[in-house]
């Protein structure tokens, strides 16, 4: 059973914006570094202690560090069949739980025209490990297999607690997950979390608790809602409110950081696109460049303005393999709105 409120039916109507952000590639994966032809990048956090970026990858189980300043991949970890088996083979969300201290799922995914919906999570491959950036070289550790699991995804801490809350966006739910006693269980399951079976294989993707509230995307259902929560065991105090709902196709709304200084969610979607939606529930497209190779996953940079955009590359197909790239959004720089046709044009005459 569910309840489904709208935030408000006037935030739902709010008409969409277009108003675009100077882009800027930062880097894009060598097609060798991850040894199976080239680099889908699933997620990111800004690694606080120094200012880089964390990047997981679901071609291997691995877990980059990147210096915007100076870009060179460097590979910190790799889990890639730590259990054996095969497994894991990817690595999904990731959150800081402590000081330079992260919590990362792990699990398989089939890949490939042959699978409906193109991705899907496989049974029984899913787990949930802690890394230790405090020490070279980072030490890892098991916090707990989740057997039942069907496509563990976005991570996200419960501040002053041990507890994450892991997306699982085949299952459409949120486990809690003891980082220390390793204990688990879906604290969260509802039709608003479900995908669309074998059309697009991800319903709740990308999560983050801010304030009394979980906040979380749905991809296929094209959302970005919110929940609030029990800041102790993480479920859930009240009925599930949709913040906005995706405008249009390309809305596909992935994994999400908030704007420190507006509260604003930026969201990363395929095909090409970044959204930005306000508290309010106002949306507005404020990305769709085809050099955004599937854009994957944001995270806002130390000064607040800049918004790391990740992409998963293209893996097949006549224009792959091309590997995932990390963009610079500047958030805070002059948008490019529907006057600057006008603006250009003035600034010729003159
Ligand atoms: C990660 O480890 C696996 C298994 O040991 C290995 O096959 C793979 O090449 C490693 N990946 C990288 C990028 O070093
Ligand atoms: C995976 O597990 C689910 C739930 O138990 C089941 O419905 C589904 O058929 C399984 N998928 C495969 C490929 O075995
Ligand atoms: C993004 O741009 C492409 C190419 O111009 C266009 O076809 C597509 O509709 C745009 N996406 C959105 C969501 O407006």
């Amino acid at each position: 059973m569910h309840f489904t409120s709208l935030l408000s039916a006037a935030a739902l109507a709010a008409t969409t914006a277009a108003q675009s952000y100077p882009l800027t590639q930062v880097y894009q994966f060598e097609n060798s570094f991850s040894g199976v032809g080239y680099v889908n990048i699933e997620n990111i956090a800004l690694r606080k202690s120094n200012g880089q970026l964390l990047l997981n990858t679901v071609t291997g189980a691995n877990m980059a560090q990147l210096d915007p300043a100076n870009p060179q991949a460097e590979l910190l970890v790799n889990l890639t069949n730590a259990l054996g088996n095969g497994q894991p083979g990817s690595l999904t969300g990731i959150a800081e739980t402590s000081h330079d201290v992260y919590t990362v799922a792990a699990g398989n995914f089939q890949f490939g025209p042959q699978v409906p919906g193109g991705v899907l999570g496989v049974n029984g491959s899913f787990s949930v490990w802690n890394v230790d950036l405090n020490g070279s070289p980072a030490k890892t550790s098991l916090v707990t297999k989740i057997p039942e699991a069907r496509s563990l995804n976005g991570v996200t801490a419960i501040p002053k607690s041990d507890l994450v809350l892991i997306a699982d966006s085949l299952l459409g739910a949120v486990y809690s997950v003891n980082i220390k006693t390793g204990e688990y269980k879906v604290v969260i399951q509802d039709s608003l979390f479900l995908p669309n079976l074998g059309v697009v294989n991800f319903g709740i993707n990308g999560v983050q608790v801010k304030g009394k509230y979980l906040y979380f995307t749905n991809s296929a259902q094209m959302i970005f809602g919110r929940v609030p929560i029990d800041l102790q065991s993480g479920k859930a105090v009240g009925a599930i409110e949709i913040v906005a709902k995706g405008p249009a196709a390309g809305a596909t709304f992935d994994d999400f950081d908030f704007k420190p200084s507006t509260g604003d969610a930026w969201i990363a979607s395929q095909p090409t696109n970044v959204w930005q939606v306000t508290q309010q529930g106002q949306v507005n497209l404020a990305v769709n460049s085809t050099e955004l190779l599937g854009p994957t996953a944001t995270a806002f940079g130390a000064d607040g303005c800049t918004l790391y955009v990740t992409t998963g590359g293209v893996g097949g197909g006549p224009s792959g393999p091309m590997s995932g790239q990390v963009f610079a959004v500047d958030t805070c720089g002059e948008q490019q709105g529907q006057n600057q046709g006008e603006k250009q044009w003035r600034k010729w005459r003159a």
